[in-house]
């Protein structure tokens, strides 16, 4: 018996014509034909549809954190596809050298062509970039006017809606704000790993005031040192005064979140942690390769143009290096590793608890 569907053969089904037929040299047309527009018109079609995957994946992982509870099937699924896009976003760095094999003198016998167009005008990258998180307020500007002014009106409408959805990074706090096994009758993390900071943090001491070798003045400025690190982590034990440096723009999590993320990524190793810190692994990868492009794409941009301004009206390739920086989504995350202590320093879990964090064959052996 036949299928019960029409065959279809490899063109059709890919719409291999439509599609390369998409590829309009504007030199051409304008009768000053440039070998090398081809390769850019293609470099930037490759990336819009990598662009279209990537938010067909970040689409189906909102959905799973937009809801009250995850399922762990969810959530296995969620991170496998977060990896996804990292792995498409090592392509997508990669893909810098292939257009850099065009020099800008090859550049500049089409550029022209291209005016007042510009990547900035990429409507998919931006989505991509409201949905990971980066709001408009700590966005970049020039000429004075919102990133949304330089697409067509349609594309603003969507991407003004875009912002006002919730992002990626508002549904990970959320689902790391409602982490239990923070506080059960048996293990109170925070109270605990408060005692070990302050434990490590008096040997310190110790160690300074006991130094055969070090003068003085060497132990006075050590010392202090020491208090000024103490400070960054007064603020992780006092919520009034985290909130003063969350206001300040000096952390993004709320302040459960930022406990939960250390929780889980001090207690890994734990069955139950896992998945979780597959997660926040995966949001530093998108957010490192991101950043990577970011810089990748503007030392291109300085090779090809210099200091001239951008096509798009930015300083250009200096507009794009401020952004590499300015634009970090999950740089918490990163923040983190300051607060981490060593494995060998980190509180044992009472056996109950190690029995709730434990898979349930285990957990029943
Ligand atoms: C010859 C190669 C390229 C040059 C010289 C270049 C240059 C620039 C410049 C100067 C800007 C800043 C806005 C402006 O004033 O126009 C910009 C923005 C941008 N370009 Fe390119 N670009 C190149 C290739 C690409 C490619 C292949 C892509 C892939 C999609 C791309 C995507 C973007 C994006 C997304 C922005 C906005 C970045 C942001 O605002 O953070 N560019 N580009």
């Amino acid at each position: 018996m036949g299928k019960p569907y029409p065959p279809i053969g490899y063109s059709a089904y890919l719409k291999t014509e439509e599609l390369l037929s998409l590829q309009n040299k504007r030199s051409d047309e304008f009768g000053s034909p440039a070998h090398d527009e081809m390769l850019f018109i293609i470099t930037h079609q490759t990336y819009e549809l990598w662009f279209k995957q990537i938010l067909t994946e970040l689409d189906s992982v909102l959905s799973v954190f937009d809801q009250p509870k995850i399922d762990e099937v969810d959530m296995a699924k969620a991170v496998s596809r977060l990896q996804r896009i990292t792995e498409i976003q090592k392509l997508l760095v990669q893909q810098v050298s292939v257009l850099e094999t065009m020099t800008s003198l090859d550049f500049l016998d089409f550029r022209d062509f291209l005016y007042p167009a510009s990547g900035f005008q990429s409507m998919q990258n931006r989505m991509i970039e409201n949905k990971l998180g980066l709001r408009s307020e700590t966005r970049l500007t020039y000429n004075s006017a919102p990133y949304h002014s330089y697409v067509t009106q349609t594309e603003q409408e969507k991407l003004i809606a875009s912002e006002k959805q919730a992002s990626l990074f508002d549904l990970v706090d959320r689902w790391l704000a409602r982490t239990p096994f923070l506080r059960t009758a048996e293990f109170d993390f925070w109270q605990v790993y408060q005692n070990t900071i302050a434990q490590i943090f008096e040997e310190d001491r110790q160690t300074v005031r006991n130094h055969p070798v070090l003068k003085a003045d060497e132990k006075e400025r050590n010392l202090k040192e020491i208090e000024a690190t103490n400070e960054t982590f007064r603020a992780l034990f006092d919520e009034s005064k985290y909130e003063e440096l969350r206001q300040a723009g000096q952390f993004r999590l709320s302040y459960p979140a930022l406990h939960a993320s250390l929780l889980i990524q001090l207690y890994r190793d734990q069955p139950v942690f896992n998945l979780p810190f597959q997660l926040l692994t995966a949001l530093q990868d998108i957010d490192e390769l991101m950043t990577t492009w970011r810089y990748r794409h503007s030392l291109m941009a300085h090779r090809m143009i210099g200091r001239k301004i951008g096509t798009g009206g930015s300083s250009g390739a200096q507009y794009l290096k401020n952004a590499t920086d300015k634009h970090r989504i999950f740089s918490d995350l990163f923040n983190l590793a300051t607060f981490l202590i060593p494995r060998s320093r980190l509180p044992a879990l009472p056996a109950k608890v190690r029995e709730k964090l434990g898979f349930y064959y285990s957990a029943g052996a």
